[in-house]
């Protein structure tokens, strides 16, 4: 090779970094996402419901609090029986929520605050309402009608087993029999959450090409992306052999979502993203996908974020994280690495509709997760878990790359934990034989003003689930301009987080000795004290603490603080 042909000119130098400056900058590798459970945001007409309108009303907090996007989950037709994640019509919004022009008055609001907009796609299954589980079940077994959802002969003499032993994630069989026309026993159907879920034979072209069509039916409408459901299940082993009992080995949650076996994390799937990344990347301005796939290592995991897959993932490692310097240490370590072998940011998130509270979770004794709190619970400690939980922020929003922030954490809400039974309407109570309480907990309406009814979250006080005393001292209008509340935590936070870059900027340092962490970025030194003595602090410029500091230049337990720092000072 000559030199000649080695030389770069000065031109394409600059665009060379103009364009790498631009990846780096890019909203899809750095936003901080806000997540909208529609039922309990905001209700705009007093049935106690939050819908699309309320969200609209009130977006400018939001705005204010300094998100960059907003990932809102489902508010499809449906009939509600998992909460919207089992849709009847994917391009139709349910009227407990609005209408579609709700939906477009709601983006375009959004827009004009300088909001992106990520909707929640359901690909993994239907409703059972669905038009089309309604052929297959009027079609003949082997129809073109059935082949587009998962239907099989059952086991056994009359067919009278199921086709396999999977299991429902909510609890009981993965498999529902179905009656013929003339009402004796018919096939079986999958589903590997709720019986009202049947899940999609992904193999059919035609629902490849359905959800192509969903897909550009939204971004026509001006989304800026998709939160992907149940991203590792599309696809099922070929034959749909029994689970191994081996294939469970591992799953240390109590939800069983890290289960390993033939529904799980098929390498054929990774085909499907591609198809559908092609699609976006004809979109202007940038289109987002984010993997929700709870897969059993971070490797696994990176493969969702590959070039031309995602552009995220969710990182549930951080979520399942202890409150634990070293443990802490080593997700931080291991996810930055495994997403940077593939070029991909890296995602934070500490809550969302699907788990305790972080306030709550880490307010119990260290061990496995719950699924939901009963009042029979052992309870967890408010104010120790408001403290690690404004700690665990603190450093969340430190790290670069994007953060998710589920709708509430930022008034330090915890879960309603002593919640009546009898109101529970999350299915894995059913399923699991009352036996798991289920997420309705975290699924809580807000609380906006403290004196109004319902605490302001809608007009007359209605809410679909009682809130839990606690959340008047939290409502939101208690916390604003009020020194030190979570809420001004959160705010500066993320307003310093911009100040900063440090969603671009580079981690270095990390270090955990004797449940204290350390890492840097940038200009920035971050501590965390996750132990049980105070440690005595860097010198530096205090920006941010998420707790009051005593005097003399200690750093007490379950604190995290920001510091400006030379260089790196022991
Ligand atoms: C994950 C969603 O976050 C959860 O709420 C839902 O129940 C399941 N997927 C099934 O759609
Ligand atoms: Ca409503």
């Amino acid at each position: 090779m000559t030199i000649e042909e080695t030389t770069v000119t000065f031109d394409e130098l600059t665009s060379g970094l103009a364009i790498e400056r631009d990846r780096r900058n890019d909203w899809r590798r750095t936003a901080v996402v806000y997540q909208i459970y529609p039922r309990s945001f905001a209700d705009s007409n007093g049935d106690g419901i939050g819908d699309l309108p309320g969200i609209t009303r009130r977006l400018p907090a939001l705005a204010d609090l300094g998100v960059d996007a907003i990932w809102l989950s489902p508010f499809y037709r449906s009939p509600q029986a998992d909460a919207g994640y089992d849709v009847a019509d994917y391009r139709d919004v349910d009227p407990v929520f609005g209408t579609l022009a709700d939906f477009d008055a709601m983006l375009q609001r959004a827009h004009d605050l300088g909001l992106r907009l990520i909707v929640d796609l359901v690909p993994n299954h239907s409703s059972d309402e669905h038009a089309w589980f309604r052929q297959a079940l009027a079609g003949a077994p082997g129809s073109a009608e059935r082949d587009r959802y998962i239907f099989r002969d059952g086991r056994g003499e009359h067919g009278e087993l199921p086709p396999n032993n999977w299991q429902s994630v909510f609890g009981g069989p993965a498999w529902t029999r179905t009656l013929d026309p003339d009402g004796t026993p018919g096939q079986w159907y999958l589903h590997l959450f709720d019986a009202k879920q049947p899940d999609w034979n992904w193999e059919n072209p035609e629902v490849r090409a359905e959800f192509l069509d969903v897909l550009r039916f939204w971004l026509d409408r001006g989304v800026d992306g998709f939160r992907v459901d149940v991203a590792h299940s599309l696809i099922k082993a070929p034959g749909l052999p029994d689970q191994q009992a081996s294939e469970d080995e591992g799953a240390d949650d109590t939800e069983g979502y890290f289960h390993t076996g033939p529904m799980w994390d098929q390498d054929g799937v990774h085909e499907v993203y591609r198809e559908w990344r092609a699609l976006l990347d004809t979109y202007s301005p940038a289109r987002i996908l984010c993997a929700e796939a709870w897969v059993p290592s971070l490797s696994r995991l990176a493969r969702y974020v590959r070039p031309d897959e995602m552009h995220q993932a969710f990182n549930f490692d951080y979520l399942e994280s202890e409150w634990d310097a070293a443990h802490l240490r080593s997700v931080i370590d291991s996810s930055t690495a495994a997403n940077d072998e593939v070029g991909a940011p890296t995602t934070w998130v500490l809550s969302n509709h699907d788990v305790v509270r972080h306030v709550s979770r880490l307010g119990l004794p260290a061990g496995p997760r719950p699924n939901g709190i009963r009042a029979g619970d052992p309870q967890p400690d408010h104010q120790l878990g408001l403290r690690r939980a404004r700690a665990a922020t603190l450093l969340m929003l430190a790290l670069p790359g994007s953060a998710y922030l589920y709708q509430g954490e930022e008034l330090g809400l915890p879960d309603h934990t002593s919640l009546d039974d009898d109101l529970r309407q999350d299915p894995t109570w059913r399923r699991s034989g009352h036996t798991e309480a289920g997420r309705d907990g975290c699924r809580v309406p807000l609380p906006w003003e403290a004196d109004e009814p319902g605490l302001g979250f809608g007009p007359g006080g209605a809410t679909w689930l009682p809130q839990p005393a606690a959340y008047r001292e939290l409502a939101r209008d208690r916390q604003e301009d009020v020194d030190g509340s979570t809420l001004e935590m959160y705010r500066s936070a993320l307003a310093l987080r911009r100040a900063f870059a440090l969603a671009v900027g580079d981690l270095s340092g990390l270090d955990a000795k004797a449940g204290v962490l350390r890492l840097r970025n940038g200009e920035l030194t971050v501590v965390a004290n996750t132990g049980v003595t105070p440690v005595p602090m860097p010198d530096g410029e205090l920006l941010m603490a998420s707790a009051e500091l005593p005097q003399g230049g200690m750093l007490p337990p379950d604190t995290t603080v920001w510091l400006l720092t030379e260089a790196w000072s022991e």
